[in-house]
């Protein structure tokens, strides 16, 4: 294997812990470089579902090196729940680091995600309210707690007392709640301070020695493209890096460390949240889809929203990342619809056009045009080699790697580990 990026290529929920889960068997050292536990990566594995938010997806191979990585942000009562379940049921965690550098999602913090949210009423964006929104807000302010800060109890304590005298008075002055108690935070973080003390590490030195070494590095993105903070449906985004550039800005490697960035993309499209999405279907085929691929939020538990793949979206998507392929997830889910649809260009303002407006307000006022292909009936999830595959699903995997200028390398036909087709 090589470095390899695994990035979300829609709105998340692409599957991203399955593949890089199936990838992390020849990886060394598996790193996550964005986003906190407003993500929810499920791995099957012998019959057991691992549904991590926070630690990378590798941590089912005991000898792996599982890195929560410089962009992260991290929720130590989260984190320690975690690491608790994983080793409740026999996982080792032996390989877990947590950077020094990642910032610490406080209190004060979940409590502000739902009080914006409230304010903005018919604006709100649908977050997770897992105070992600907030915690990277007093990164980029310069006034976060990192991790550093955590475990270190004098420094934790006076961190604390200048966050929440500016906390309180927005809690209590603004939004008019009562405050939060400094001796509560206090004794309830460092008790998460001691749990997690044994893991946090120099995590840079170790990834960057390891590819030195000629290790092999799997960067784990959480959320998908389209949420990315500068490249996504801003604002209806998340607040971090999500884009295969953000693997180098959270992780602290160099563009020159990456070999390889898979995207990963469903075989239809999944958005929680509010947004814009065009090929989404409200009516039968979004059920169906919903249904048969229990499309419901692995951390919040929200019906996601269901349509047709975004063959526009995809192609912008090819292009912010660089990807050199796509793993095509959740085609099982796909079988039994007698015709599937992909968007391959919309009419905004009246003209064809296959790239994205620019302004996601734009895109409201965009049509998607489709391309129809005929579906399939067969269970398709025990095929592991591509040439078993229905005609009609291999013409529609042929199909969209004609649209997005890409090879799908990789096809998912259900959960399970084993559930993987790999392309020569
Ligand atoms: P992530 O956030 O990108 O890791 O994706 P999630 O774990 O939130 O959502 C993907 C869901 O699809 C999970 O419930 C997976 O167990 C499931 N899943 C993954 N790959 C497949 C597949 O190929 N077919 C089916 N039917 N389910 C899959
Ligand atoms: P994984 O890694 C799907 C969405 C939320 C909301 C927006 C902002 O499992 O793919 P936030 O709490 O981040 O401020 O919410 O982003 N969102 C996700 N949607 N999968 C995720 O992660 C998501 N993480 C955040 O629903 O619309
Ligand atoms: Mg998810």
């Amino acid at each position: 294997m090589a470095n390899t990026i695994v990035v979300g290529a829609q709105w998340g929920d692409e599957a991203k812990g399955k593949i890089v889960d199936f990838l992390a068997a020849d990886a060394d050292i598996v790193v996550r470089y964005n986003g906190g536990n407003n993500a929810g990566h499920t791995v099957v594995v012998g019959g057991e579902t691992y549904k991590l938010h926070l630690i990378p997806c590798g941590i089912l191979y005991p000898d792996t090196i599982c890195i929560i990585g410089d962009g992260q942000v991290v929720d130590p009562g989260v984190l320690v729940g975690e690491m608790d379940d994983l080793t409740s049921r026999g996982a080792s965690i032996e390989g877990l680091k947590i950077s020094l550098n990642a910032h610490v999602i406080m209190p004060y913090h979940r409590l502000l995600d739902g009080l914006e949210e409230r304010r903005k009423g018919g604006k709100a964006i649908g977050t997770t309210n897992r105070g992600i929104g907030p915690a990277y807000a007093d990164k980029a302010s310069r006034i976060g707690i990192r991790v550093a800060e955590l475990i270190d109890p004098d420094r934790f304590r006076a961190r604390l007392a200048e966050n929440l005298a500016l906390k309180n008075d927005i809690l209590t002055k603004v939004y008019e709640v009562p405050a939060l108690s400094f001796d509560d935070i206090l004794n309830e973080y460092l008790g998460y301070a001691e749990k997690i003390r044994p893991y946090v590490a120099n995590t840079n030195y170790i990834v960057h020695e390891g590819i030195m070494a000629g290790k092999d590095v799997l960067f784990e993105g959480a959320q998908g493209t389209l949420l990315d903070i500068d490249y996504g449906t801003y604002p209806y985004v998340t607040s971090s890096h999500v884009v295969a550039g953000g693997a180098c800005l959270g992780t602290g490697v160099g563009p020159m460390g990456i070999d390889r960035v898979i995207g990963i993309g469903k075989s239809y499209t999944t958005r929680v949240g509010a947004g814009v999405f065009p090929t989404e279907q409200i009516n039968k085929v979004g059920e169906y889809i919903r249904e048969k691929g229990h499309e419901y939020g692995t951390t919040t538990g929200r019906a996601r929203r269901c349509g047709w793949l975004d063959a526009v979206a995809l192609r912008y998507t090819v292009m912010v990342n660089g990807l050199s392929e796509l793993a095509l997830t959740l085609l099982d889910v796909l079988g039994g619809l007698d015709t599937l649809k992909i968007c391959r260009a919309y009419i905004c303002n009246g003209e064809e056009t296959d790239k994205l407006p620019g302004d996601w307000e734009a895109v409201n006022d965009c049509t998607p045009i489709y391309d129809e292909l005929p579906g399939w009936t067969e269970d398709i999830s025990t095929i592991r080699d591509f040439d078993d595959l229905p005609a009609n699903a291999k013409a529609y995997v042929r199909r969209v790697e004609e649209l997005i200028g890409v090879p799908v390398s990789i096809i998912s036909v259900g959960p399970h580990r084993e559930d993987t087709i790999i392309r020569d």
